[in-house]
């Protein structure tokens, strides 16, 4: 069973879970019912984001499935929820914390509801809404993280939590440092490092949570070797929900767009966090984090060690397709995931 958005629906397709009304929830389409061209256009007229369908070999057709790990709409209320958190948080206000964590419940429901749903970077970059959009992101890599982990669904709820107001601090950063388009000067680097201690000390102080989640605000730039802040503690002493926040952090930074930073590829940022660990990042957790985190976007070109040039296709937590687009074979799609004979030598686009 696969999770696909109705714009990727083709004929033939068999549903694996019936389509409900929205208004009163009256069956409109039964389970196991092949979608004709009729029933796509009227599952598109109705406004669904996605269905659920029985698996589909997409290698028969190219069709390119997107498994995003959060919803456009949840990702929406997401952003909301953090401005208004962020800016409660600035007026001294205490914040709702029900309301966010109802939110890490749908968004855990849905994470956990595809063993196939892998990170792929966001296309959608705000330079305005960074903080908003980098909390989200990393929030979502972390619970991704921690399922393979093993956590159960409490601990990923608290996990969630933890990683959604780890940057929280930053409601009370000059403005003006955050967004600076330049690289920052070393007494305003100090200024934005406070953002751990003052995240931990709002959270305590104006929330009924979990002691853990204001300790993550304290502990996501604290590194294995002893070299992070703001206590600069070792390995043994920082939380592992804190090792997981710190790579998600890492992550969802490089592959951001900033005023004063291109995005780096999330393959040679997985490739730079792993060669981090065991030093900066705990080993066992990068180990999970390159398990849910695609390496690829659809569209990249790569050249391959055969001297094949390949364009990818669809790509899941398993499961990378790739065109050939150059060189021998050329037309042929294959998996590129169960070819570990063949290495990508280049990232052409
Ligand atoms: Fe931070």
């Amino acid at each position: 069973m696969q999770i696909i958005p109705t714009d990727a629906i083709k004929p033939g397709m068999i549903l694996a879970k019936p389509i409900y009304r929205k208004t009163d929830g009256v069956v409109l389409l039964q389970e196991n019912v092949e979608l004709r061209e009729s029933y796509i256009d009227k599952i598109k007229q109705l406004d669904y984001d996605y269905v659920w369908i029985h698996d589909y070999d997409s290698s028969e057709t190219e069709t390119a499935e997107l498994l995003e790990p959060i919803k456009a709409e949840t990702r929406e209320k997401a952003l909301s929820m953090m401005r208004i958190t962020f800016s409660q948080f600035k007026q001294h206000v205490s914040i709702n914390i029900e309301k966010l964590q109802t939110l890490i419940k749908d968004m855990l429901n849905y994470i956990l509801g595809d063993s196939r749903i892998v990170y792929i970077i966001s296309q959608i970059r705000s330079y305005d809404h960074y903080t908003f959009l980098h909390s989200v992101d990393v929030c979502v890599i972390a619970m991704l993280i921690g399922s393979i982990m093993g956590l159960n669904r409490n601990q990923l709820e608290i996990l969630g939590v933890s990683a959604i107001l780890h940057d929280i601090g930053k409601a009370l950063t000059d403005f003006r440092i955050l967004n600076k388009p330049a690289k920052l000067k070393p007494d305003e680097y100090e200024k934005v490092k406070l953002h751990a201690r003052e995240g931990y000390e709002l959270l305590k102080s104006r929330t009924s949570l979990s002691f853990v989640i204001p300790h993550m605000a304290l502990q996501h730039h604290e590194r294995e070797d002893g070299s992070g802040y703001p206590r600069g503690l070792t390995g043994k002493r920082i939380h592992p929900y804190a090792k997981i926040i710190a790579v998600a952090d890492v992550f969802a930074a490089m592959t951001a767009e900033r005023i004063y930073q291109r995005p780096v590829h999330p393959f040679l940022a997985i490739r730079e966090i792993c060669s981090n660990a065991p030093t900066k990042f705990h080993q066992a957790t990068v180990d999970c984090f390159t398990k849910i985190a695609a390496p690829y976007v659809r569209g990249d070109i790569l050249r391959l060690s055969n001297n094949q040039t390949v364009t990818v296709t669809y790509i899941s937590r398993n499961k990378c397709l790739v065109k050939v687009i150059s060189g021998v074979n050329e037309g042929e799609i294959f998996d590129l995931y169960r070819r570990p004979e063949l290495a990508v030598t280049q990232l052409v686009k």
